[in-house]
């Protein structure tokens, strides 16, 4: 489907009413500002199911939030066959990987992050060392890169085959006017049956966010991702900017986001949600409220429908201290990742819009 008649074929959305997934909204006010220790929690985006499961046990083991929460990214971040996060992510328009990623710690409230890393499997391992071994919170690029070697990761090719071919064929495909020239079409997948996230998400990004809950009610998070496919060099999403694709305070909530990092940058969606639970709302009611927020910002036509609503996806995770936890995002039809008591499982996405079944 391309972008002119998948627009023509979007309907009216309807609200979703605020029903409950998950604990978030039956537990009372009072008892995410209470401190009382609840179960272990971890959640993630949809993609991140063996994630929470391995978060889980180790939250229930005793891990520290953070260690929990990078110990599950990892699964992805080291997986070639992801096209979204770390080993094996889409480059950039240059055919080079950059990585995003970042932690925030709710006991000690500190945080750490790189951007645009290139050469590392595992960005997050090197943010939790900027967190743990700098007084700073965000290192970059070349510096980035210069302070993982120092710190023991080696210099690697992240670019798989795979992706390298995904990558070449778009380029290839990008313009008649260019010297690029495609091979005959020999029946590849093609660029759009790559993304997970759907047709409406016209510029994908894929991205694992997880929130973990020790038992002692502790909170940390890590987001981690090769952000924007194709995107231009030096390009910084959401994922490693605190308060955008992370946030959490330790008596509070953490929350976390994946899709579009622009729109998560200039709402402060993960801060602007923990800002919500700290009044007193449940996680999924701050996300969807923090969602009308993204919605009412995003003002340029050229991210609109014709009936003005966003032409992209941004998905939100949150879990409080009393372990509620939600999700939701703008476009509905997606799930969620969560692991606790009850194991771990996919459940159902909140959302401001639905499309109108065709
Ligand atoms: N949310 C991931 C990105 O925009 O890079």
């Amino acid at each position: 489907m391309d972008r002119r008649s998948f627009l023509g074929g979007l309907l009216a959305g309807v609200p979703l009413s605020l029903a409950s997934l998950g604990r978030a909204e039956a537990l009372p006010r009072q008892a995410a500002k209470s401190g009382t220790p609840a179960g272990a929690v971890a959640i993630a985006s949809a993609n991140g199911l063996e994630a929470v499961r391995v978060a889980y046990d180790q939250l229930v083991a005793g891990a520290d939030p953070v260690d929990a929460a990078i110990a599950g990214v990892n699964l992805l971040e080291l997986d070639p066959k992801d096209h979204s996060v770390g080993y094996g992510g889409l480059p950039n328009f240059d055919g080079v990987v950059q990585l995003d990623s970042a932690v925030m710690h709710g006991p000690s409230g500190k945080a750490g992050a790189v951007a645009a890393l290139e050469g590392v499997k595992t960005p997050s391992k090197v943010a939790r060392l900027v967190m743990q071994r700098t007084d700073h919170v965000l290192l970059v690029g070349e510096g980035a890169r210069r302070f993982a070697a120092m710190h023991g990761f080696p210099s690697e090719n992240l670019l798989t085959d795979e992706a390298r071919e995904i990558w070449l064929r778009w380029r290839e495909k990008l313009s008649t006017e260019d010297d690029w020239v495609a091979p005959p079409e020999d029946g590849e997948p093609g660029r759009q049956a790559l993304f997970e996230g759907g047709p409406e998400e016209l510029r994908p990004t894929g991205t694992i966010h997880l929130s973990a809950l020790t038992p002692t009610g502790d909170l940390g998070c890590c987001t981690t991702t090769s952000g924007l496919f194709f995107k231009i060099p030096g390009r910084v999403g959401d994922s490693p900017l605190i308060g955008c694709g992370l946030y959490c305070d330790n008596d509070v909530g953490s929350a976390g986001g994946t899709g579009r990092g622009e729109s998560a940058i200039v709402s402060n969606a993960s801060h602007t949600a923990v800002e919500f639970m700290r009044q007193g709302l449940g996680p999924q009611q701050a996300l969807l409220k923090t969602m009308e927020r993204v919605v009412h910002l995003n003002r340029d036509p050229r991210l609109q429908r014709p009936d003005g609503r966003p032409n992209f996806n941004l998905r939100l995770y949150a879990v409080n201290k009393a372990g509620a936890y939600g999700s939701a995002a703008i476009w509905g039809g997606g799930k969620f990742a969560v692991a606790d008591a009850r194991g771990a499982r996919l459940e159902e996405q909140a959302y401001l819009y639905r499309r109108q079944q065709s």
